[in-house]
């Protein structure tokens, strides 16, 4: 057994969970591929009302569930309810997918035949979660993964089981069979033997980059398999001098600090104008500084703690290596105690000046409440610098000039692109993912989202009663 605990009281538990090994893998596996036979064959309208029920019990439940998110990822009520609400919002959408067009038709060079797609279940699913949407990532994956009409075996992290326990059993007590959604717990070995079991017929991962390329690089060394990597990021948000810098503040405020810095698309990276400089970094520093810190379940609180001492260790490590190449320390830098959090892992909103875009701090994910401004001269530098990292998940212009704005939507080299607005925030009906090291290529969430649990088919039909042969009986004879 391991305990999940709480990452603002960390002697509180939050639950006890079995560790699973390969063999409960094997179960899970069988019996979802197993309850997997007869969910194929329920029409697809009738398992999107199924989904849209799941929907309607997390809205029913989300002031509940968002207090277990806030208690155990140690995310600020406001945002848990958010990260509840994904999942609504993803049931509801999904649902709507039921009746949607689920492929294409098409005219055929041959006559009295007939082309069209389909789409068709993968099979067993195996997913693996992180805890910072511990509500929403499991529900971009599950529901059109049952849409599609697959059974799946979903291993969230270690530090959420909790919240992935109360999203299955909102799924279970709806109506979706309970061998079609089958939870593991645990760490590494549960999460190794389910990205490798050869009844999995795809893998989806969610996670850092390290961790992502070891599940994708297992789980191809036995068998070609469908894996989808959602990875990290290092975001910019780039201002330029003719900003509005009251809302370029608010928007770098949210972005870099909201959920603790902790998520894929948080802000790290101010890319500023060294004309306005100055000026915004004052306001952002200021703000920051004045941010309440605490139980993330109190009102009132701004930023929670990050999630666990490791974790608090490896940024202050990373603002320390930031000092010696260079950097100022504007505001934080350090860890904080919260009176009523004994033991809490909180650390202080950091904003870091001169900073050179091929630091470490400025190229390295965080994932915690620091932003590394870098100073530019003018656009064309400013996408130089949020284009010259690893990663492509999202990023943010903030300028009132519709030129420039639209100069920087087309060069930046990122999945999402965000003008006068945070690098977070996405909504669940359009394509969320990003390029080069932050993923392979696929995207969750919109449309886009059912391809990594669905193959498609392509079917023809000639009703013609003779052999036609595709481009040869079409095509006059060669002379
Ligand atoms: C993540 O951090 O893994 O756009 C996902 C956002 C959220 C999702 C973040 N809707 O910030």
């Amino acid at each position: 057994m391991f305990s999940s605990v709480n990452p603002a009281r960390p002697g509180e538990v939050v639950g006890e969970f079995p560790e699973h090994s390969a063999t409960d893998v094997d179960e899970a596996v069988a019996a979802s591929a197993e309850a997997q036979k007869a969910w194929a064959r329920v029409p697809v309208p009738e398992r999107a009302e199924r989904i849209a029920a799941v929907g309607e019990v997390l809205a029913a439940r989300k002031a509940e569930m968002a207090a277990l998110v806030s208690r155990e990822a140690g995310k600020v009520l406001l945002e848990a309810g958010g990260d509840v609400q994904e999942a609504i919002d993803m049931a509801a959408y999904i649902a709507g997918q039921g009746r949607a067009a689920w492929g294409t038709t098409h005219p055929s060079e041959l006559g009295d035949k007939l082309a069209w797609t389909t789409r068709h279940p993968v099979g067993v699913v195996g997913m693996i979660t992180p805890w910072n949407f511990p509500v929403a990532i499991p529900s971009w994956k599950c529901f059109p993964a049952l849409l599609a009409g697959n059974g799946m075996v979903l291993k969230p992290s270690e530090h959420a089981p909790a919240c992935a326990e109360a999203f299955v059993d909102a799924c279970v007590e709806s109506g979706i069979p309970a061998d079609l959604i089958r939870l593991v717990h645990g760490h590494a070995e549960p999460a190794k033997a389910l990205a490798t079991h050869p009844g999995v017929r795809a893998v989806s991962f969610t996670g850092s980059v390290p961790t992502g390329r070891k599940v994708a690089e297992a789980a191809m060394a036995t068998g070609p398999r469908l894996v989808s990597l959602e990875l990290g990021g290092k975001n910019a948000m780039v201002v330029l001098p003719d900003a509005d810098l009251e809302l370029a503040a608010d928007g770098a405020l949210f972005g870099a600090f909201g959920t603790a810095g902790q998520r894929c698309t948080s802000t790290s990276r101010l890319v500023v104008h060294h004309e306005v400089a100055d000026q915004l970094v004052k306001v952002v520093a200021d703000r920051a500084a004045a941010l309440k810190i605490g139980d993330p379940l109190a009102p009132g609180t701004d930023v929670g703690p990050v999630i666990d001492r490791a974790a608090l260790e490896r940024i202050g490590r990373m603002v320390g290596e930031a000092v010696d190449e260079g950097a100022e320390v504007v505001t934080g830098g350090e860890p904080v105690e919260v009176d009523g959090c004994e033991g809490g892992t909180f650390f202080r909103p950091t904003v870091l000046r001169g900073v050179r875009p091929e630091h470490m701090i400025a190229t390295t994910e965080v994932f915690g409440p620091v932003l590394s401004v870098v100073e530019v001269g003018g656009l064309e530098e400013a996408l130089d610098v949020v284009n010259g990292v690893p990663y492509g998940l999202s990023a943010a212009v903030y300028t009132r000039d519709i030129n420039a704005a639209l100069r920087a939507v087309a060069e930046i080299d990122t999945g999402i692109v965000y003008v006068n607005a945070p690098t977070i925030g996405a909504e669940i009906h359009l394509p969320f993912g990003g390029t080069k090291h932050t993923g392979n290529g696929f995207r969750e969430a919109g449309m886009r989202g059912l391809e990594q649990f669905s193959e498609v088919k392509t079917v023809y039909v000639d009703y013609s009663g003779r052999l036609q042969r595709a481009q040869i009986d079409n095509r006059p004879p060669l002379s």
